[in-house]
């Protein structure tokens, strides 16, 4: 009171009302200004009820009575949830395309048009009796970046695409990742006559898309076509449940080698054959599957396992000796070398089972995966994005595979997961929670603003 009753003295009351106004507005200038730009930190937030509705959306695609979901591969479930996703980039006015794998390829132009894109995306089938999050996170929470930019008003530097990759499940051919395959120029290893879990053709099954197994390798890209990928999924294991963390960085994705084993030995009758004078194939393979687990914790490092998860008998009927036993034997490790030498141990007690009952053994490789470290530069985005969304990300290895497995040797690859409670992954019980999902995708968003500030 006494410093205004001073400055009318000096200046006169007129003028001072007059410089009165003029802070008065400044100050509501200002104001405006930070509403402004409030409005805009608020437009670029995470929709979460959107996203669980969609991943919602996308789960009833392949539900069936029972509770449980279905969307294999190619099956008219996976067209109905591929098309459900489709409409949700057409409800933003952007119109994906589908290259010659079957990926949908969904893109946003950016203003700087000599830079290449910056790509997240997964998968939306499913293995039998799939989860709801498993590949369908890492869609959604893509395409959900995409509508928080644009209803923002804000254009990236760089191009920006969200692709789903063709049946990264392999669950009906036994072959994975058909998509990200053949953009990396890896499409070789699928052939017309392969047969799927219903005996029927592949060429015949890709129908469902329109895609052919000739020209899956049209859908080849550059290394130079995108500048950066993503991938955002659930851990699938237990580490960040475990360890109460809502977001991880993976470190590298475990290395895959797939092979078919076959046991033969003598098919004879089930009554008149005596014990000792059989050669059941079955008895000699679970004589080898038996002794599996003590030989990776023998020979094995900490992330190192081997699994046998299908295996059939032939000629497979109650009153007949098993003649042939033919099985799945998968090996798991993020270093190459421990998986050579788990295969050799493995390789070894076959032919020693094998050689001491009279059994032919053989065995065929079905595919081989190198274990795939993500790029340093996109660990680093992540782990900034990490640190400005308060939410410190650990980094941990991926034990299960993803389409970033192939991309990174291509392409500079990243992968974000978020918890699976209990550490339940392709089981209808996979859950994730709904703030560990905002998490993510929220560090998926502040990834790409970091990556498309910091690259070229
Ligand atoms: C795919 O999810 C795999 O790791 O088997
Ligand atoms: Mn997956
Ligand atoms: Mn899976």
């Amino acid at each position: 009171m006494l410093h205004r009753t001073v400055l009318i003295s000096w200046y006169g009351n007129d003028s001072l009302k007059e410089s009165e106004k003029i802070v008065k507005n400044r100050m509501q200038t200002c104001f405006n200004k930070m509403q402004a730009y409030k409005e805009l930190v608020k437009m670029q937030e995470i929709n979460i009820q959107r996203v669980m509705s969609n991943l919602e959306e996308i789960y009833q695609c392949g539900k069936k009575e029972n509770g449980e979901c279905d969307r294999l591969a190619f099956s008219p479930e996976d067209v109905k949830g591929r098309k459900t996703f489709i409409s949700y980039f057409e409800a933003m006015g952007i119109h994906p395309k589908m290259d010659a794998a079957g990926n949908i390829i969904a893109r946003i132009e950016g203003t700087d048009p000599s830079l290449a894109c910056i790509a997240m995306g997964s998968h939306l089938d499913t293995v039998p009796n799939g989860g709801k999050y498993d590949g369908v996170l890492g869609c959604v929470g893509a395409l959900e970046v995409c509508r928080v930019l644009k209803e923002s008003g804000e254009t990236l530097r760089h191009p920006l695409e969200v692709i789903v990759f063709t049946d990264e499940e392999g669950a009906r051919f036994g072959s994975s990742m058909v998509g990200s395959s053949s953009i990396c120029g890896l499409s070789g290893e699928f052939h017309e006559d392969d047969v799927d879990l219903f005996g029927l053709r592949r060429e015949e099954v890709f129908q469902a898309y329109g895609i052919h197994t000739a020209f899956l390798k049209d859908a080849e890209r550059p290394a130079d076509s995108i500048r950066s990928f993503l991938e955002l999924h659930v851990e699938q294991g237990i580490s960040l449940y475990r360890e109460g963390k809502s977001v991880g960085i993976v470190s590298s994705i475990a290395g895959v080698t797939r092979y078919e084993v076959t046991l033969e030995g003598q098919a004879n009758h089930a009554g008149s054959t005596l014990m000792g004078d059989r050669k059941d194939a079955l008895v000699a393979a679970a004589d080898f599957i038996r002794q599996v687990p003590d030989i990776v914790a023998q020979w094995g490092e900490k992330y190192t396992v081997a699994t046998v998860g299908a295996i059939r008998v032939e000629p497979g009927a109650v009153n007949v000796v098993p003649g042939k036993c033919i099985f799945s034997l998968e090996i798991r490790d993020q270093d190459d070398a421990v998986m050579t030498r788990i295969f050799e141990k493995l390789k070894g007690c076959l032919e020693e089972i094998a050689a001491r009952g009279n059994y032919q053994l053989g065995f065929r490789q079905v595919s081989y995966h190198a274990p795939a470290p993500m790029a340093e530069e996109v660990k680093n985005a992540i782990r900034k994005a990490c640190e400005k969304e308060g939410c410190p990300g650990i980094e941990l290895p991926s034990g299960a595979f993803h389409d970033s497995l192939l991309m990174t040797a291509r392409f500079p690859t990243g992968m974000i997961f978020i918890p699976s409670v209990d550490g339940i992954s392709h089981s209808p019980k996979e859950f994730s929670r709904e703030e560990d999902i905002e998490k993510g995708c929220k560090v998926l968003l502040k990834t790409v603003l970091e990556l498309d500030r910091s690259l070229d």
